[in-house]
């Protein structure tokens, strides 16, 4: 009886580690958008929009969205969300920094994902 379970164990332990190790992919999608020449103002809701063309079949990472400035995580931008799902845009809130033309997103996938520089701006 013991030595049965221990083998129905390790079983399920092999069947976790291979699926686990199966195609499960970190996608690290392309922002499109804020890119070069976006302007955010603060305090509105704007989307930060990513490419789904290269989207693999199974996604295993969820997505969030940072705040950089100059290349340095700043904030959180959004909780954590269903990437595979998110259909290639999250809307944001504007948060209220010091205007600059230095910011990014970082779009998780990954840490490295991170977009190209954008301005935001006061609301006048
Ligand atoms: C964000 O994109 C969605 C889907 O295209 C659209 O319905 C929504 O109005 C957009 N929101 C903003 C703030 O642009």
């Amino acid at each position: 009886m013991k030595f049965s379970a221990s083998l129905l164990a390790s079983a399920f332990t092999f069947f976790v580690a291979s699926v686990g190790a199966a195609p499960s992919t970190v996608w690290d999608p392309t922002i499109t958008s804020p890119i070069m020449g976006t302007v955010w103002l603060v305090g509105t809701t704007v989307n930060v929009t990513w490419s789904t063309a290269d989207q693999p079949s199974t996604v295993s990472n969820v997505g969030q969205i940072y705040l950089a400035k100059d290349q340095v995580q700043l904030m959180a931008l959004s909780g954590t969300f269903d990437l595979a799902a998110a259909n290639g845009f999250h809307t944001v809130t504007v948060p209220d920094v010091v205007p600059g033309d230095d910011y990014e997103v970082v779009l998780f996938g990954d840490s490295g994902n991170i977009g190209p520089s954008f301005v935001i701006a006061e609301q006048t």
